[in-house]
């Protein structure tokens, strides 16, 4: 994920981009960078890190022109360094783009071209896109981004300048976002309209293979054929303070939103058809490596834990291998015994939590092959492992995990899918038909959003509790930690996840009118177990939330409210189940008026042991 601006008009270009910039640092701030047409020659800024390295970097080279487009970058391809940061450059410097999305037939089409004599700069897949564009240019710089288009596989939100065309920029979309700000004698684009809102509130929202061509007195809209498509205009309806959140309040509620597209992306060039088998770049395990594996060791700590706990599961049930989860912070304590042929899966968000560092170099140390789980591209522990699957989830920066802990736990799916495919521990049915509902997930997950109103009536009807218990059993058992977790620490109301089978050695004592429990009792294995203990609970009193699959009539008739979940395989539920409870911890918290973004105590990154 990362933020694309471009502007054309009267002011300085670097000024407005800029600005639109800081709007969407929030994509992304491994790397920025700038290009301007100025006197018919195009002039390129790039900076590493935030983007006050490039307000400084521009302070010393201050550009004027009034064309130019920005780019704020979440490393995916390459790690995050001066000539991976966009605007890339065709060969002969006169054109500039930069990207959002990723480009699955990169290698392909960058050996094509570099036989045709393009010369290659960067280790990004954005750097073909320029090319592409200047090996069809012929003048005409929206005909060479069509026919461009046609080699493209993937996702992309681009900006196009040449020093060919002063007054003119190109804009295209497929799957990543775009929209085009409209202004009076100037035009803007961005990922997002938080972006453009400090000039205007009126934008086209560009959808997928829809192209512009934008000059600061019109905007022309067509298609990948070049045919006219007519946009109504667009109303941003919040104010341009709210625009970094992109609207909303805070930063998780974003995060939690994001979902859908993220899931989309993580999928992006790993699972495009069920009927195919899973390719998972950065593994770096051959066929013979993953058949003789004997053990699957996850370590994490806190939300990634719990990711990692559902991973142990998927592992022992799709791909029939021996799998343990520990807590990173405990593991060295029990100085754990590591066989030959065990692959350990070291799963983190940030990838710089120093209790998951010394788990990962302890289990490094005592034989096991690393693969991490990252979010943060080139982190500590991505460089440290021997092979690495990104979840690609875009930055996440409210202090509370949410988007990053349903796309860890995707991404451990698509392991686990892999290495039942390549070990042959699954029928072919059943791994078209999980991979088929792998391929449902992102509209799963929007039909989850879009149900956020019932959650929040049922938030406003339990937020002043002081006490909660959430149980699960099996693969939700996870969930049921997780869903506690969230609502602990952004609401500072008492939570605890605990496993239903459990309850009655001990935990049941606490219930009573005033506690109240989010039972997970999707179908599947333990369906019936959970109704039994909803029963119990109900019998002493205790309010009782469900967590049910649509159209259930039995969880209705026992549990006091229900929040409701799309049916999905079993084994993929604890992605959709997480949903709802971000939700409910998030209206929970807001309703008590909470610093959800920062909750106290708490750090984003626990760099320390
Ligand atoms: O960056 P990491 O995934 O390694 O972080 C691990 C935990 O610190 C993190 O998940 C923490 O528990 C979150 N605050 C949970 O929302």
């Amino acid at each position: 994920m990362c933020g694309i601006v471009g502007y054309v008009g009267t002011r300085k270009a670097t000024d407005v981009c800029v600005a639109g910039l800081k709007r969407l640092e929030y994509r992304g701030y491994d790397s920025a960078g700038i290009a301007v047409v100025e006197d018919g020659k195009l002039e390129v800024v790039k900076v590493v890190g935030k983007l006050r390295n490039l307000s400084e970097a521009l302070e010393e080279t201050p550009l004027e022109g009034t064309l130019g487009i920005g780019h704020t970058r979440w490393a995916t391809h390459g790690k995050p360094s001066k000539i991976n940061s966009h605007p890339h450059v065709s060969n002969d410097g006169r054109i500039a783009l930069v990207h959002n999305g990723i480009i699955e037939n990169y290698a392909e089409l960058r050996d094509e071209l570099k036989q045709e004599g393009f010369e290659f700069v960067s280790e990004t897949d954005t750097e073909v896109i320029v090319h592409l564009v200047a090996r069809y240019y012929e003048g005409d710089l929206a005909a060479a981004f069509r026919r461009a288009a046609r080699d493209l596989e993937g996702a992309f939100a681009v900006g196009i300048v040449s020093a060919d065309h002063p007054g003119q920029m190109v804009a295209a979309r497929r799957f990543s976002p775009l929209v085009v700000g409209i202004g009076a004698g100037e035009n803007f684009i961005a990922s997002d309209m938080g972006a453009v809102r400090e000039w205007t509130d009126q934008v086209y929202v560009i959808e997928d293979d829809e192209m512009a061509v934008i000059t600061r007195d019109g905007i022309e809209l067509t298609d990948f054929e070049g045919k006219p498509v007519h946009h109504e205009p667009y109303t941003i309806p919040w104010p341009a303070e709210a625009a970094q959140k992109g609207g909303h309040k805070h930063f998780m509620h974003k995060e939690i939103h994001e979902q859908p597209r993220a899931m989309r992306e993580c999928l992006l060039g790993r699972l495009t058809d069920a009927e195919k088998s899973i390719t998972l770049e950065g593994l770096n395990m051959t066929e013979e490596e993953i058949k003789r594996l004997r053990k699957v060791v996850f370590t994490a700590c806190g939300t990634a834990f719990h990711a990692g706990l559902v991973g142990r599961f998927l592992m022992e049930k799709l791909a029939r291998i021996p799998a343990e989860c520990d807590l990173a912070a405990e593991l060295r304590a029990r100085d754990p015994v590591v066989l030959e042929d065990t692959l350990a899966i070291v799963v983190s968000q940030s990838g710089e939590t120093a209790d998951t560092l010394v788990a990962l170099r302890e289990l490094k140390e005592k034989g096991a092959s690393v693969v991490s789980v990252v979010n943060v591209v080139d982190s500590s522990i991505a460089r440290e492992s021997d092979g690495v699957v990104y979840i690609q989830a875009g930055p996440e920066i409210g202090v509370a995990s949410t988007k990053a802990y349903t796309l860890q736990i995707l991404t451990i799916a698509l392991i686990a899918a892999h290495f039942a495919d390549v070990r042959g521990a699954a029928s072919e049915h059943e791994l078209i038909e999980l991979r088929r509902a792998m391929l449902s997930l992102p509209e799963q997950a929007q039909t989850l959003l879009d149900r956020e109103d019932e959650v929040k009536a049922v938030a406003a009807r339990y937020y002043d509790s002081h006490n909660s218990l959430y149980l699960g059993r099996g693969v939700n058992l996870p969930s049921a930690m997780e869903g506690a977790l969230k609502l602990k620490e952004i609401s500072y109301v008492h939570a605890e996840g605990y496993s239903a089978g459990e309850m009655k050695h001990g935990p049941i004592a606490l219930v009573e009118r005033s506690l109240f429990t989010v039972a997970i009792a999707v179908k599947g294995d333990v369906y019936d177990k959970m109704i039994g203990n909803i029963q119990e609970i109900k019998a002493r009193s205790g309010p009782v939330i469900g967590v049910a699959f649509d159209g259930d009539t039995e969880i209705p008739r026992q549990a006091d409210d229900v929040l409701w979940v799309p049916p999905c395989p079993e084994l993929l539920t604890p992605i959709t189940v997480a949903i709802p409870l971000q939700i409910l911890a998030y209206h929970i918290a807001d309703m008590l008026g909470r610093e959800i973004d920062q909750p106290r105590n708490l750090a984003k990154t626990v760099t320390v042991e």
